[in-house]
């Protein structure tokens, strides 16, 4: 299982994947960081696509194309603002991964890739939300033998680090 999941360092929008993972907000109309990258990558259509889906809800998923993009689809999820982590923010993270994944087992996909989600503007802490990412891929990976390449995203230095030790911790290779 663990040569299905890889890391990489840099741009989610640069990967030929069957679908990426977009870290939205609850209006799915576009923002920032991960979500500006893939706007900004897919074209002005991702957005009228959007428009219709009358947004999502933290916690939730929903498909739209990849457009521009060389994915050919976009999985829109809304992860949770962290506020102290006693309002339900590692649930609903958890929901969030599992309402992706619940959508790329439904579609058949053979790949995917994520960014880390909420770890951004959202705030949520980077230990504790690595480890929820880590767990989630790695059941889905088990249940889910359509999908043959799961990738996590890491834009930066102290990510790509966070991962790495949990996918060590979670997942070892056999000495
Ligand atoms: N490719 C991969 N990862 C990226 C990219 C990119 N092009 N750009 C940023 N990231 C990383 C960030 O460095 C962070 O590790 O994605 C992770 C998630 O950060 P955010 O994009 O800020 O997402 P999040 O914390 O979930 O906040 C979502 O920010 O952009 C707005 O509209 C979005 O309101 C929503 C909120």
């Amino acid at each position: 299982m663990r040569e299905r999941l890889e890391l990489f360092k840099g741009d989610i929008t640069t990967l030929d994947v069957s679908v990426i993972v977009n870290a939205a907000n609850s209006s799915l109309l576009g923002g920032g960081g991960v979500d500006g990258a893939i706007h900004r990558a897919a074209g002005p259509e991702l957005v009228w696509e959007c428009r219709k889906l009358n947004g999502c809800p933290t916690g939730s998923a929903k498909l739209t194309g990849g457009h521009n993009l060389k994915a050919a689809h976009v999985i829109h999820t809304v992860g949770p603002i962290w506020r102290d982590g006693n309002h339900g923010e590692p649930d609903l993270l958890t929901k969030a991964y599992r309402s992706c994944f619940a959508l790329i087992r439904q579609m058949g996909f053979g790949s995917a890739a994520f960014p880390s989600i909420s770890t951004g503007a959202y705030r949520f802490p980077l230990e504790q939300a690595s480890r929820i990412a880590i767990q989630e891929g790695l059941a889905a990976l088990e249940e889910n033998l359509v999908l043959r390449k799961l990738i996590f995203v890491c834009y930066d230095a102290a990510t790509l680090e966070a991962y790495q030790a949990r996918i060590e911790q979670l997942a070892p290779v056999p000495a």
